[in-house]
């Protein structure tokens, strides 16, 4: 079946073609690569996985609520556009499909996104250490990207079409010639976004399917957003300060542009709410704004780290009320998503092992079960005699 017919509201049939401008770049030295880049590229061979066999695809979610979540988490909750469906089931189930259909779509599109711009790095970055990495990177997000699609196709059977922000932000970040900006765009910002989303998501989510995809793509991630950090640090800090400036508009810019790409306009729109509304509902629900905060607490940090740290940057992040978030520690948390991609995998092989245990139980029941019941039968023929056995 086409991914077209799973869209609820069209998408283009023609591919999106952005023109790329700047040039594919060789080196001829093959020597000294920077130690702290290659070791994360030996970390991203050493850690590649395959989604078919390491995410368990036979269970089941329920596509109505697709992350086991209560209420709360429904981005108009406690609004007043809330009072409007409150109490249909069948409407909030509805919204709730639609909404996980959307974010899923948008981690999908991202994911793609995500393949090409790291491929563009393997193209233009001018180092071989960084094309090396670059290169494992785009083979692990062919791999995300699989397996969204793999979700959104066979377990949620809803598509979204990309979202304009996002299209916006990946256009900008594509078109432009300087070889860093695909790893501002894509690296810090998008990527930094996403992995925060991921990751609430992961952390709330209830369902064993949508937690190990949440969890195993968040390992990967973690490496991206560290790659971006190490390879933009070096140089950024050989920049002359309007070349400074030029990188922190952009920044700026692809923050609010991000933040408006969570307000999810295409679900009102689609389902006939009253999207202006919805949009200043979203802002004030109380889920929503705690969510937001958090879907900066990975780029915040990050964008300091590599010296974007200007004051147009910091009044931008104080205006969004997430100013505090650069004094999180991104070493912890990347530490903290392998280690919960590692319990992940404990609780899967123990679940596996338990159906197993359970699925060979009932075997041998139904084994003995026959075995009885023919032992019966066969004790009632012989008290019967064999006339018993014959036919009547
Ligand atoms: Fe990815
Ligand atoms: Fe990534």
């Amino acid at each position: 079946m086409s991914t077209h017919e799973l869209y609820t509201i069209p998408a283009e049939h023609r591919t999106w073609d952005v023109d790329i401008t700047g040039a594919a770049r060789f080196t001829w030295e093959y020597d000294d690569g920077r130690d702290r880049l290659l070791s994360l590229y030996q970390k991203g061979k050493d850690k590649q996985w395959d989604a078919t066999t390491r995410i368990d695809w036979s269970l089941d979610i329920d596509p109505s609520n697709a992350l086991g979540m209560p209420v709360e988490a429904i981005s108009i909750y406690g609004t007043d556009q809330w009072d409007r469906i409150s109490g249909d089931q069948k409407a909030i189930d509805e919204l709730s499909m639609h909404l996980n259909s959307w974010q899923f779509s948008q981690f999908l599109h991202g994911e793609q996104g995500a393949m090409i711009c790291s491929a563009r790095i393997v193209d233009s970055v001018p180092d071989l250490d960084s094309k090396f990495y670059a290169a494992t990177q785009t083979m692990d997000e062919a791999r995300h990207a699989e397996t969204y699609s793999r979700f959104l196709q066979e377990k949620l059977g809803l598509l979204y079409p990309i979202n304009t922000h996002l299209k916006a932000l990946l256009d900008d970040t594509l078109t432009d010639s300087r070889w860093d900006m695909p790893y501002l765009g894509m690296q810090v910002l998008i990527e930094g976004l996403a992995l925060a989303a991921f990751g609430v998501l992961r952390d709330m989510t209830s369902v064993a399917l949508p937690k190990q995809i949440l969890a195993y793509v968040m390992q990967d991630e973690a490496r991206h957003v560290a790659f971006g950090r190490l390879a933009l640090k070096d140089y950024y800090s050989q920049l002359t300060t309007a070349e400074r400036e030029e990188r922190e508009d952009f920044v700026v810019e692809g923050c609010y542009l991000m933040r408006d790409r969570f307000r999810m306009q295409e679900v009102w729109q689609n389902l006939g709410y009253d999207v202006q509304a919805c949009l200043e509902a979203v802002k004030t629900a109380p889920f929503f704004q705690a969510y937001q905060s958090l879907l900066f607490q990975r780029i915040v940090p990050c964008v300091k780290d590599i010296g974007l740290w200007g004051e147009k940057v910091q009044k931008a992040y104080a205006d969004m009320g997430v100013l505090d978030m650069a004094g999180v520690d991104l070493s912890a948390l990347m530490k903290q998503d392998e280690d919960i991609a590692d319990q992940v995998d404990v609780e899967r092989l123990k679940a596996l092992e338990e159906r197993e245990v359970a699925t060979s139980k009932v075997a041998v029941d139904t084994t003995i079960a026959v075995g009885t019941g023919s032992l019966a039968a066969d004790s009632a023929l012989t008290a019967a005699g064999p006339a018993a056995a014959m036919p009547a």
